[in-house]
């Protein structure tokens, strides 16, 4: 399948999950294109309708991805909305499919700050025609020393370090899973 990895990643995290999600899917013999949205990303420079499968992530900013993620799920809607390509009740695409994820903190809330992000990033995709299959959470650990406080005493409990090496194998293992289902 020809694979788009997109994510948006402001101090690392979300990046350590996509790059796991390229390895895991080159592993498996998939075509993938990686992409990080930064502030300056091009939102003409891909087309996700030219791929079979998704993956979108990012991490979680007043329980809202970032602003450059969130500036350019915007900027590219309006592309596919001028193309005639957002439809009345987003008919299926047969053959495509997606996967939304976040990695957050949830330092005052738990999930319940984190679950949001997922469903605003899978929104486009499936406004698309696309079935988003999945959504996943992963903790991730707050890397700016004045909210250390928030990675230890949060509703998450000690989150430092995450993701770590576990967590990434879990990845590994969700990579390998979501795509047999499309084979
Ligand atoms: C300045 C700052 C604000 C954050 N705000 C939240 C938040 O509101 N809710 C949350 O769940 N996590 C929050 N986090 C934690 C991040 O979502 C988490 O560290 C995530 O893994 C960062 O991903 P990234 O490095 O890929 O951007 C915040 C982290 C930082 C550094």
């Amino acid at each position: 399948m020809k694979i788009l990895n997109l994510y948006c990643s402001m101090t690392g995290n979300t990046g350590k999950i996509a790059a796991t999600i390229e390895a895991s899917a080159r592993q498996q013999g998939h075509d993938v294109h990686t992409l990080q949205v930064v502030a300056k990303t091009d939102p003409g420079q891909i087309n996700m309708l030219n791929y079979d499968f998704l993956f979108i992530g990012s991490g979680v900013y007043s329980w809202l991805p970032p602003e450059a993620m969130r500036k350019f799920i915007e900027d590219q809607h309006k592309i596919y909305a001028e193309q005639g390509l957002i439809k009345a009740a987003s008919p299926r695409l047969p053959g495509k499919s997606a996967v939304a994820y976040a990695t957050y903190g949830g330092p005052h809330t738990g999930t319940n700050e984190g679950c949001i992000v997922p469903k605003y990033l899978g929104q486009l995709p499936d406004h698309l025609g696309f079935e988003v299959v999945m959504e996943w959470l992963f903790p991730g650990e707050f890397n700016l020393p004045k909210y250390t406080v928030h990675s230890v005493g949060g509703r998450l409990g000690d989150i430092r370090g995450r993701p770590d090496e576990h967590d990434l194998k879990q990845v590994e293992q969700l990579v390998s899973g979501v795509l047999r289902f499309r084979q």
